[in-house]
Parts: C-alpha cells; structure tokens; sequence
C-alpha cells in the first residue's frame, strides 16, 4: 500500500517540488497552502489531494488535518516548510512582524505538529520532516536576528520533542538547507525599516548585496534537498539533523573550530 505524505506551503519553492517528487515516487499527497484556488499544477496530479491551510490558523489546521486523514485513511509523514523571513533591524521591527516570524516558522509547526499527534500516537507510528535553516544552528549576518529566532525555536522544539515523542514510536528529523535556487523566499522577506533613521543602512545593503549576488555555487539545487527529505521520509537516511549545501556545511565548520567569540567576530567583520 502506498505511503501518504501531509506538506505545508506547498503553493512554491521547496513544498511545490516536495510534493511532486513524492507524487512521482507513488506516495499519496496532501499538499496544503494558503490559497488552493490559484493552484494549477499540482491539481494535474491524481495522487495529490490539495487542502486549504494557513499554518497560523489553529481551525484550520484541524480542519485540514481531519480531511487529509478521511481523504487518505492513513499519514505517514508531515512536512513543516511553510515558512518567511523577516529581516532588517530588530529596533524597527514592529510587535505584529515579531509575532508573524513566530507565528509562520514556530507556532506553525506547533499547530500542525499538535493537530497530528492523535493520529500518530493511534497509529503507534509517524514521522514530522521540519524544515530548518543552516540559519537554524548559526549565525551568519546581521538584521536576520528574527529569522534566527525563529528557526533555532524550531530546533529546540524538534529536539526537545525527540524524548517525548519516542515512546510512541514518532520519528523528528529536522532539514538545515541553504539559499536554494527556485523559490519565492527571498522575495517575500519582510524587511523591517524606518522612515528616517539610517544608521543601519550600510549593513542592510550589504545583507541585501550577499542576498542578490550569493555565489551559486554556495546555493542548493533544490532538487538536492527533495532527495534528502525523501530519504528521511523512506529510512534511508536516518540522521535526526540532515545539514544541506556548502554555505551552511562552511559557516558549521567555522563555527565548530572557533571558540564563539571569534566565531561572531569573524562574521562581523565581513559588514563593518
Ligand atoms: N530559500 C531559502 O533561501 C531558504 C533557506 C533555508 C531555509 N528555508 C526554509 O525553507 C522553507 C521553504 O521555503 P522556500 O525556500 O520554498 O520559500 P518560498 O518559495 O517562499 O515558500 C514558502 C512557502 O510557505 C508558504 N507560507 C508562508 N506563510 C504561510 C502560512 N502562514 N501558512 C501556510 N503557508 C505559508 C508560502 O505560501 P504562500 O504562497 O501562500 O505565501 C510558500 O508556499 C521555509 O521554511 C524556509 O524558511 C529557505
């Protein structure tokens, strides 16, 4: 019997190719996003379902939720992708842009996570997929301290529930891509500014100029990162933290042979 796997934020990028490799592998799809009715490719595919679902949406995630699991009987795998990035100075950021970065990259997962966990633990089996960042477990510029947050709140999450969920025989993985190629996110960062106060704005153009003009060869092809999340989710790869592409697997080798404190001096540098 095929598998079924449950993807957040799959109307681009990363949960749009996720959910037509798993399509192509024979897995059943439940493949959710924010606005179902402008979806047109995913709709050619007889083995994915689409649901509507926004992942700060606690009625909606249950209702989604329950029509995947009467649509499929059975989910195996949930993948949390959904995600954004707010960026710019944390003194500009206003209270409603901190809450939206925990509540689409944290809060998300956690609703999800929570809307599942029945039907995991009566099944006695199940696997969450969450999508990291390398920005999950290091630092690696200024005015990304929100998004750093927000995904090292996911890694703390995932593995605190590592203990917790084991019991049930519930399965946590957790994916730290890099900048990948075919995807909206950097167009949909909400950077947080200021009418008049410019002080910060040598080190958010910099930020911006790394953005727009990354090395490709530091970026990810993201078929790449399908492939890892399609080995997590069948065995293969059994590794509870799966670290992608040369940008993060260069910032984690730097940072695990210097002491912090150089560590930050070091990346400070490159934007004095
Ligand atoms: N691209 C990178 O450089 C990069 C690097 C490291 C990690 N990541 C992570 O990878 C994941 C996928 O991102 P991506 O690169 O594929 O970027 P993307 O193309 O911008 O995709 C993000 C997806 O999240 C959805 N989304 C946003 N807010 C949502 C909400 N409240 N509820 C449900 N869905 C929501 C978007 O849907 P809408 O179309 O409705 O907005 C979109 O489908 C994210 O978790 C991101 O943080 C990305």
């Amino acid at each position: 019997m095929s598998k079924t796997i449950f993807i957040t934020g799959t109307s681009t990028g990363l949960g749009k190719l996720t959910a037509i490799h798993f399509a192509n592998q024979g897995w059943q799809v439940a493949a959710t996003m924010r606005s179902p009715e402008k979806e047109t490719a995913l709709t050619a595919y007889p083995n994915i379902r689409i649901f509507k679902l926004d992942v700060t949406d606690v009625t909606q995630v249950q209702q989604a939720t329950e029509a995947a699991i009467a649509a499929f009987g059975k989910i195996d795998v949930v993948v949390n992708n959904a995600g954004i990035g707010v960026y710019g100075p944390l003194e500009f950021a206003a209270d409603a842009v901190i809450d939206q970065q925990f509540a689409v990259n944290v809060h998300g997962p956690i609703n999800v996570i929570r809307a599942f966990l029945p039907h995991f633990r009566t099944n006695k089996g199940g696997m969450f997929i969450n999508i990291s960042s390398f920005m999950g477990v290091t630092t690696a510029v200024p005015t990304g301290s929100l998004y750093n947050m927000s995904k090292f709140a996911l890694e703390g999450l995932t593995e605190g529930l590592y203990y917790e969920l084991k019991p049930f025989n519930i399965q946590l993985r957790l994916i730290e891509q890099g900048g990948s190629n075919g995807n909206n996110f950097k167009e949909n960062i909400v950077w947080t500014t200021h009418p008049a106060i410019t002080d910060y704005d040598p080190m958010v153009n910099k930020v911006k100029a790394l953005m727009d003009n990354a090395d490709p060869s530091l970026r990810d092809d993201p078929q790449v990162i399908v492939d890892e999340i399609y080995a997590l989710a069948t065995g293969k790869n059994q590794q509870f933290r799966t670290l992608i592409g040369n940008m993060g697997k260069n910032l984690m080798a730097m940072r695990n042979s210097l002491p912090i404190e150089e560590y930050l001096e070091k990346i400070a540098a490159n934007f004095n």
